[in-house]
């Protein structure tokens, strides 16, 4: 089989995506229309690492909260963390906000149309560079992430090492001479992320509806279910928290803030204790909180990408001087605006929804 052409390749998976795109609310309804670049910035953001669903409850909030990159600049850390809560990663809203500033302090607020410039924004790597300047300013970026990936190995029945750096470098060849053979660059670029994510799936893709089927060495080689080659998996590194849960007569709650780096950095928790060994022993909990008796009421546990978090959860009584330093009592309502991350949800907003 020759290698598939560029040109068909880009205008099958065009035509198909005019017809098959979801409707998104980060996506207007002229999928060929200059897009908000802003809207792109968050949207790209919230979606690194993030599943689709998740962030179509958060961007509309968000963006009605924060409608210009100027807003989002000029906001509060705090309530830039609190409306990504339950996104997870939250290092991602931090950068977003250091976008957003960097965009007004060394762009004069006007967002850069180059490729490069936009890769110079924080948190921002090629991939969402490419995909906000195709989308918002036509410009002929590739992008490559591991949906697009996927398609592409495929595509080339190549069974080569994802991640070794001269695949990533013939699948950025590759993503190139797409977007050069495009009608317009951001339908194909939002083409291809759409196929690798209904139609060209890891485990079950529907060739049977694939625009490129025809085109696909894996297809005619009935090798689809075995490319590209699995990865090897990554180690799970283990944490045991203890969160004690304090509430007062008056229905409040006590909290403190994490460090600002590291993971769940700069959210509230109920307090909790934690060790990559094992669970703190009960003498230990009673006097670092600095209570006489705990009563554990709940064990889960929370799985991130990297990391296996079990959770164990005590109560105990108020005691005086709780809510000095470093803690303080929140009530439901205080609770409700705080950025938490979505095992302390559960833990000091139970019965709530999990987002
Ligand atoms: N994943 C990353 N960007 C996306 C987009 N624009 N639409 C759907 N999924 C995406």
């Amino acid at each position: 089989m020759p290698p598939p052409s560029p040109r068909r390749l880009a205008r099958a998976i065009e035509a198909w995506f005019l017809k098959a795109r979801r409707d998104l609310p980060w996506r207007p309804a002229d999928p060929a229309a200059a897009r908000d670049p802003y809207h792109c910035l968050v949207s790209e953001l919230m979606l690194q690492q993030t599943q689709v669903s998740r962030v179509i409850e958060r961007f509309e909030t968000f963006t009605a909260r924060f409608p210009t990159i100027e807003s989002l600049a000029a906001a509060d850390a705090h309530e830039v963390l609190a409306l990504w809560s339950g996104l997870g990663y939250y290092r991602r809203a931090r950068l977003l906000h250091a976008a957003a500033k960097a965009v007004v302090s060394e762009h004069a607020g006007e967002f850069p149309t180059q490729p490069e410039q936009i890769q110079a924004l924080p948190g921002v790597g090629r991939y969402t560079a490419g995909s906000i300047a195709s989308m918002a300013f036509h410009a002929r970026a590739p992008i490559v992430d591991g949906n697009v990936a996927r398609v592409l190995l495929r595509l080339h029945a190549d069974g080569s090492p994802q991640t070794a750096s001269n695949t990533q470098k013939r699948l950025w060849a590759q993503a190139q001479e797409l977007v050069n053979a495009a009608e317009h660059p951001g339908v194909l670029n939002e083409g291809l992320m759409e196929l690798g994510a209904l139609i060209c799936t890891p485990r079950s893709p529907a060739c049977d509806r694939c625009p490129v089927r025809a085109h696909c060495a894996a297809h005619a080689q009935g090798r689809q279910h075995e490319l590209p080659t699995p990865k090897a998996p990554a180690v799970q590194r283990e944490l045991f928290c203890d969160a004690v849960r304090v509430r007062d007569a008056r229905g409040r709650v006590l909290v403190e803030r994490r460090p600002d780096s590291g993971l769940w950095g700069g959210l509230y928790q109920a307090p909790t204790r934690e060790s990559a060994d094992r669970h703190a022993r009960l003498p230990e909990l009673r006097a670092w909180i600095g209570a006489e008796s705990l009563d554990r009421s709940q064990r889960f546990t929370h799985q991130t990408t990297h990391r296996r978090v079990s959770f164990r959860v005590w109560e105990t009584s108020p005691v005086r001087g709780m809510g000095s330093g470093e803690r303080a009592w929140k009530s439901r309502l205080q609770l409700g605006s705080l950025a938490l991350s979505t095992p302390q949800r559960r833990i000091l907003l139970p019965g709530l929804s999990l987002a």
